[in-house]
């Protein structure tokens, strides 16, 4: 029978989009041993709150993974620097376009340019490239993964033409971080470019891995009042995956259920955000990131990089559709949605106040 406590402080979350500190420590407790018609109460109402502003939309995002070169050595990742059996590679600005035509034609108008700290990239290069993507698919939105820049830098990506950033604060305590990060790399800076980009215009997305190394329910409380504070317009949350070549290749994986139950919580928190459904949730499960969606996710980021490289751009073990050609993977994804009850859209899928 499900703890009608539960129940009653998963409904003051949705009325108040908070809960005070300990009950949202007592809630994340309860949930890991919590049966199936508490966390069915929870999906279905981060449900319910998705579709009042969504509908039954799913945007599509295509992740376009153009170079794995890392000048950074974080302890999960699976493309850090000091990780010899990573094969390196950066496509060409003509192979990047090509990535962003393909997807044009088979119904992306968002392409997201993920890459390793690669210092190859100058703002000039990137900025040239942002000139050349917005030219071609002036329909389209772009957004940035990159990682940590000076103001002045994200000024000129902004200035280029670039919509939106995502970089995961990856953990909003100080600890934690020094525990999954170098001593050369700070959270406080992470947070700060955070609050910068926003400062700039760009639509921003946080985020963290569920079930990192060292991850606790405290922490985990910090990163919800981190993100109350940020208000970011996307948050991004996958299960942290062990990844062979890293000190924490021995470390167990985050779970699925503890994925889902914190994309219900931040649906509830943040009624129109954009929460994808992530590649790595989709890895854990064969079926995660339906889930996810049924959770209270609408957003998929599907893969858009050239096959030849995308075995290679491994940030944790398994990772799925490594095989798969683009047009592959839209289809695939388009009868995932569609068998779960949701349709993927041809929309750049902005935040509703600036649609
Ligand atoms: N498992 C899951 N997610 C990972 N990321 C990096 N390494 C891993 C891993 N081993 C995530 C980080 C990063 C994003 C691009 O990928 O959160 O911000
Ligand atoms: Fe890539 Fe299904 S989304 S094969």
């Amino acid at each position: 029978m499900a703890d009608k406590k539960i129940l009653a402080l998963i409904d003051e979350l949705e009325k108040n989009k908070t809960l005070s500190d300990n009950d949202f420590l007592f809630l994340l407790s309860q949930l890991k041993h919590a049966d199936e018609e508490t966390e069915n109460y929870l999906y279905t109402k981060a449900d319910t709150v998705r579709r009042k502003t969504y509908g039954i939309d799913v945007y599509l995002r295509g992740l376009i993974e153009f170079t794995n070169h890392c000048k950074n050595d974080c302890y999960y990742c699976g493309i850090r620097r000091s990780n010899t059996n990573v094969s390196r590679y950066r496509l060409t600005k003509d192979e990047i376009l090509d990535c962003c035509k393909t997807g044009y034609e088979i119904g992306y108008r968002t392409f997201v340019l993920q890459g390793g700290e690669d210092a190859y990239y100058t703002d000039e290069k990137v900025c040239d490239l942002i000139t050349a993507i917005k030219k071609q698919f002036s329909d389209c939105a772009l957004t940035l993964s990159i990682g940590e820049k000076s103001y002045e830098s994200y000024k000129k990506y902004y200035d280029a033409g670039a919509d939106r950033y995502l970089l995961r604060h990856e953990t909003a305590d100080p600890e934690h971080y020094r525990r999954l990060h170098p001593e050369e790399l700070s959270g406080e800076f992470r947070k700060n470019c955070l609050y910068q980009l926003k400062e700039i215009g760009y639509q921003v997305g946080c985020g963290i891995m569920v079930g990192s190394p060292g991850q606790t329910d405290l922490h985990i409380l910090k990163d919800l009042r981190f993100m109350q504070e940020l208000q970011p317009h996307m948050i991004g949350i996958g299960p942290f995956i062990p990844s062979a070549g890293t000190p924490m290749h021995d470390q167990p994986a985050g779970t699925l259920e503890d994925t889902l139950h914190l994309l219900s919580i931040l649906r509830l928190m943040f009624p129109q955000v954009l929460l994808p459904a992530t590649t790595a949730l989709g890895t854990i499960h064969p079926t995660g990131r339906e889930l996810g969606i049924k959770a209270g996710a609408n957003v998929v980021m599907p893969n858009l990089s050239p096959t030849g490289v995308r075995d290679k751009y491994l940030l944790y073990d398994g990772k799925i559709c490594t095989g798969d050609k683009a047009e592959e993977c839209r289809h695939c994804m388009e009868g995932r949605m569609k068998r779960n009850g949701y349709q993927v859209v041809v929309s750049r899928g902005d935040y509703p106040e600036t649609r």
